[in-house]
């Protein structure tokens, strides 16, 4: 059985690996890609791309960014800037993170299993605002004569209102719950974003929405974290709780992301790092990368049909015991990035056959 055609051109696919574990993990993604594309998939994967490649992509696949090497460099020319300004120049305004607690991987995870058992969480998180990107910023001497650094919390209500409805229309087709955080006790920033986000809940009534103070909230995420369906928040406080949620999912080596603009082009990466210590051994979780993929085929090719392939074929290599040495106990037998690829693109077309008999 083949998948069906995604649209009659080939949709273009700009691979960026970056730096660190960034082109080891972008291999076996794009080893994945080629296997769909001469299985009829119609794709066609843009290696090293650059912003004006991405800008003509219709999806973009991030490794990652960042590594001791630019640690002597001022900001303005660090990787990360390089992130952010893609991030700003695309319009990539919603950013997807979802935390799974995969079975075999419960134990895994530095919180109790019976805590984080059956766990699944997504948060959305604003990507092109707030103190990110508010002007304005920079350093000044005060009346003291001391220096100060400051930067500006900033959202306007378009802004929250866009990422609010993405919010709800996430939780709309999952268990129908929306947890807004902020900090509307202390921030004007804040204030306005709940008076936005309940406004735009009138006309969502079908979701229970809830309003969390992000200290509680990130409270709340390890005490009982499967309170939580859909978090929506800005960018600064999604930035902090997405990396504590990862920690739930047992390795942040596992967890993918998705930014997108509001026709839903899409740039996916891990939520990982570049991991230079682990660079270039054939060490890295390729799996976190791989369900970025998962997601691309969901939200900016409408194919869910693919997605969800893709992610069972993972749920199957992790029920074989295949581990990476992030995801492995004390004990279990670890294996390479490679071999982890290429066991997601045998389990890939496993099920295909299961599927076709
Ligand atoms: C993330 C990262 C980035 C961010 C850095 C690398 C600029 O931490 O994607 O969460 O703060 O958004
Ligand atoms: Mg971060």
């Amino acid at each position: 059985m083949r998948f069906g055609a995604c649209r009659e051109a080939p949709v273009k696919i700009a691979l960026l690996p970056g730096d660190g574990i960034g082109r080891e993990i972008i291999a076996e993604a794009a080893k994945l890609l080629e296997r769909l594309r001469r299985d009829g998939l119609p794709i066609e994967p843009m290696p090293d791309a650059t912003l004006s490649l991405a800008r003509r992509a219709d999806a973009v696949m991030l490794g990652a960014v960042g590594g001791p090497r630019y640690d002597a460099l001022p900001r303005e020319s660090r990787p990360e800037q390089g992130l952010l300004a893609i991030r700003k120049a695309l319009g990539l305004f919603a950013n997807l993170r979802p935390a799974l607690s995969y079975p075999e991987l419960e134990r895994a995870s530095s919180l109790k299993p019976e805590v984080v058992a059956g766990l699944d969480v997504m948060i959305v998180r604003e990507l092109t605002g707030d103190i990110y990107f508010g002007a304005p910023r920079g350093r000044r001497t005060n009346a003291a004569g001391e220096t100060e650094g400051f930067d500006t919390m900033h959202y306007s209500d378009s802004e929250i209102r866009r990422i609010a409805q993405v919010g709800f229309e996430i939780a709309r087709k999952r268990q129908k719950k929306l947890c807004s955080v902020d900090k509307a006790n202390v921030l004007d920033t804040s204030i306005l974003w709940r008076e936005v986000v309940t406004a735009v809940g009138k006309d969502h009534p079908d979701v229970q929405l809830s309003h969390m103070y992000v200290d509680n909230a990130a409270m709340q995420l390890v005490r009982d974290p499967r309170q939580f369906d859909v978090i929506v928040t800005g960018n600064l406080f999604g930035d902090i709780l997405s990396d504590e949620a990862s920690m739930l999912a047992g390795s942040i080596g596992m967890l993918p992301s998705a930014s997108l603009d509001a026709n839903r082009k899409g740039l996916y990466e891990p939520i990982h790092g570049s991991a230079p210590d682990i660079a270039g051994q054939n060490k890295a979780n390729p799996l976190a990368t791989i369900l970025s993929l998962a997601m691309m085929f969901r939200y900016t090719f409408g194919r869910a049909d693919v997605a969800e392939r893709i992610e069972q074929a993972v749920r199957k290599v992790l029920g074989q015991g295949l581990r990476t040495a992030d995801i492995a106990l004390p004990g279990e037998r670890v294996i390479g990035t490679r071999e982890m690829g290429d066991a997601v693109v045998g389990a890939v077309y496993g099920n295909i056959r299961e599927r076709a008999r």
